[in-house]
């Protein structure tokens, strides 16, 4: 298995291209929204200060892992739903839905992506 689908997502152009590897979105606005979200309030996340909760799993090397929430393949439009609709997967997953619109949810996961 040759791991992630490369999407040709058009980038909104204004950010830096060598670092939209895998969804088109911008890891530094992912970082900020993350920040936002709080997503650190139930996992550990590298590189984001105070992200060191242990509720949900650790996102360290997510790019690694073959399934997203246990229950999906683990690709860019995988990961971008998961975010954006956790229950759409996993109806009783603890993982709340944050209200995340597909531009934040594919800027956060070029930020885990690279993480
Ligand atoms: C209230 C706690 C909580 C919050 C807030 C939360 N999550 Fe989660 N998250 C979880 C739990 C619990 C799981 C494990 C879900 C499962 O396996 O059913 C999870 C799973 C995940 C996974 C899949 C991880 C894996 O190993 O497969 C990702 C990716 C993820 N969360 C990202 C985020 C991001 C990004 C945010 C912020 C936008 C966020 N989560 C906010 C609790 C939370």
């Amino acid at each position: 298995m040759t791991g992630l689908a490369v999407l040709t997502l058009s980038a909104c152009g204004q950010q830096t291209p060598q670092r939209e590897p895998l969804t088109g979105g911008d890891p530094a606005r992912g970082q900020a929204l993350i920040v936002h979200a709080g997503c650190g309030s139930c996992h550990t996340i590298e590189g984001v200060e105070g992200a060191n909760s242990l509720v949900g799993p650790p996102l360290t090397g997510l790019r690694q892992r073959t399934y997203i929430g246990g229950v999906a393949a683990n690709s860019a439009t995988n990961l971008e739903r998961w975010l954006m609709h956790p229950q759409a997967f996993s109806p009783r997953t603890a993982m709340p839905d944050l209200g995340l619109t597909e531009d934040q949810a594919r800027d956060i996961a070029a930020y885990l992506y690279l993480h």
